[in-house]
């Protein structure tokens, strides 16, 4: 397997009046291409920095983190909107679907900006999150759980290098996660794709090819599961 990314004594310090919030506090990290990592930890523990930081959204502030091979640009907004674009899916809690494009047309816009235009690959992810008979809807008529599942399938769509999810499953019942974490695990499979994914749901370890536990900054403990 090749090295996609590592990440040297990353510190993502906040300066607050009450004092210094070691958000993240000394993490050391490396992820092969192909992994699909699980990322664990209580409330507060450093999860969606370290979501953040791996996405280049926000620039640590002590450490090192390179991308294949290349130091990831901070504090440059430019660069780092083009190092996302070029490299990275994120499916966040709240999922930024566009109200007034269709479920469809959300898809459809993604592949275009990454210059992967494929309608039947579109309708066959949303068909792979279960949402065949919503295609035409827009996102304002349809629930936050169909809505979660759009934004999956767009993260897909896009064939990132590296996928990022928070908290992916959090508002999806247990049949519909496993249905979509399965969806996830095959096209991470056949479209190479790395994954992140943070969840407080320990029963989704099982999808996962590497469980990595974090508390207060810091990673506690590092394990390969299925491979
Ligand atoms: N802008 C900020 N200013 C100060 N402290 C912050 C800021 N953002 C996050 N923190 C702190 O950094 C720590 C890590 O926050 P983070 O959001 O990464 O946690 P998390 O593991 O994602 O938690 P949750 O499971 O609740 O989403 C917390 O102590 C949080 O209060
Ligand atoms: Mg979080």
């Amino acid at each position: 397997m090749n090295k996609l990314l590592r990440m040297e004594n990353i510190e993502r310090f906040y300066e607050t009046p009450a004092g210094v919030v070691k958000a993240l506090d000394g993490v050391d990290i490396e992820i092969q291409e192909g992994e699909r990592v699980i990322l664990l930890g209580p409330s507060g523990s450093g999860k969606t920095t370290l979501l953040n930081c791996l996405s280049a959204l926000d620039s640590p502030t002590g450490g090192s983190y390179t991308f294949q091979g290349e130091e990831v640009p901070r504090n440059h907004s430019e660069k780092m909107t083009s190092f996302r674009r070029d490299n990275i899916g994120y499916v966040f809690q709240f999922f930024n679907l566009l109200q007034d494009l269709t479920v469809l047309e959300n898809i459809q816009l993604i592949q275009e900006l990454a210059g992967k235009k494929n309608p039947e690959r579109a309708k066959e992810l949303l068909a792979l999150v279960g949402l065949e008979s919503e295609i035409n809807r827009f996102p304002g008529e349809i629930s936050g759980g169909q809505q979660q599942r759009v934004a999956i399938a767009r993260s897909i769509a896009k064939k990132p290098t590296l996928l990022l999810g928070d908290e992916l499953t959090g508002n999806l019942d247990t049949e519909t996660s496993q249905k979509v974490m399965l969806a996830l695990v095959e096209a991470c499979a056949t479209e190479n794709i790395t994954a992140v994914f943070v969840t407080h749901d320990e029963s989704l370890v099982e999808y996962a090819t590497r469980v990595i536990r974090i508390d207060s900054g810091k990673i506690v403990s590092d394990e390969f599961t299925n491979l």
